[in-house]
């Protein structure tokens, strides 16, 4: 582990400190290639996110922060779930829910260090399973939990019954068409806005957020 990173339990009380790395979880999901499931926008998602954490995190969930000097540059999000009725775990198995580290301390060995401390948190209660989800294209996240002893198995389908266009792929269309959600325009910097609120003096034209210009 690097000597500047320190791994701790997250309060609850702090979630808001793994939101921004939520969001680039998302944003790196989207920006997969070869995906094909499209990804809520930002804000709605994290909304979701921090709901369902909070209610797992009042029961055996945990969430592992690493810090830089005091600041969260990354997280590992773990849910502890009872005995699979299929694959032949213990009483207990944990999901890894999210792994990010943030897009500037990435390839430093944070992303491992969290998993030696998931490990560690797993060993002291005594739970032996780990199911990990992984989109497709994730392969940077595949090889580190290979690396570590994971392997592939089960898959997932996504659709729309009756055989109908995939209804997901219809709401981002939307999105994009009205300029909202992912597509919506970058926020304009303060000092970049005008008294009339036109555009500002730059004239810059806003573009969508690289990565998702084209449909998936
Ligand atoms: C996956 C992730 C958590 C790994 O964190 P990290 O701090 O970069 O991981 P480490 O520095 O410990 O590196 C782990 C391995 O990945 C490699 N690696 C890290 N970033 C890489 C990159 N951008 N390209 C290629 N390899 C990379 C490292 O070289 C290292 O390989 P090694 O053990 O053979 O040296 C991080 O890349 C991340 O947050 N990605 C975006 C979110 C994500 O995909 N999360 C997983 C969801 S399932």
């Amino acid at each position: 582990m690097p000597d500047d990173i320190a791994i701790d339990r997250l309060d609850p009380a702090d979630i808001e400190l793994v939101g921004p790395l939520w969001r680039q979880l998302m944003d790196h999901v989207a920006a997969l290639p070869g995906a094909l499931v499209p990804v809520r926008p930002s804000d709605e998602s994290w909304e979701l996110e921090r709901r369902e954490m909070l209610a797992t995190l009042a029961g055996e969930a945990f969430v592992l922060v690493a810090r830089r000097r005091d600041e969260v540059v990354g997280y590992a999000y773990v849910c502890v779930e009872g005995p699979d009725p299929v694959w032949y775990t213990g009483d207990k198995h944990a999901v890894l829910a999210a792994l990010c580290v943030d897009a500037r301390e990435r390839g430093d060995g944070v992303g491992t260090a969290l998993m030696d401390a998931v490990d560690e948190e797993l060993d002291r209660l005594g739970i032996e399973d780990v199911e990990i989800g992984v989109d497709q294209g994730n392969s940077v996240a595949a090889r580190l939990y290979e690396r570590r002893g994971y392997r592939p198995d089960f898959h997932i389908y996504y659709g729309t019954p009756g055989r109908r266009p995939w209804a997901c792929l219809r709401r981002e269309a939307e999105d994009r068409a009205a300029g909202r959600g992912r597509f919506a325009p970058p926020a304009r910097p303060a000092h970049d806005a005008t008294p009339d609120g036109e555009r500002s003096p730059r004239g810059i034209a806003p573009s969508p957020p690289s990565g998702h210009e084209e449909p998936r």
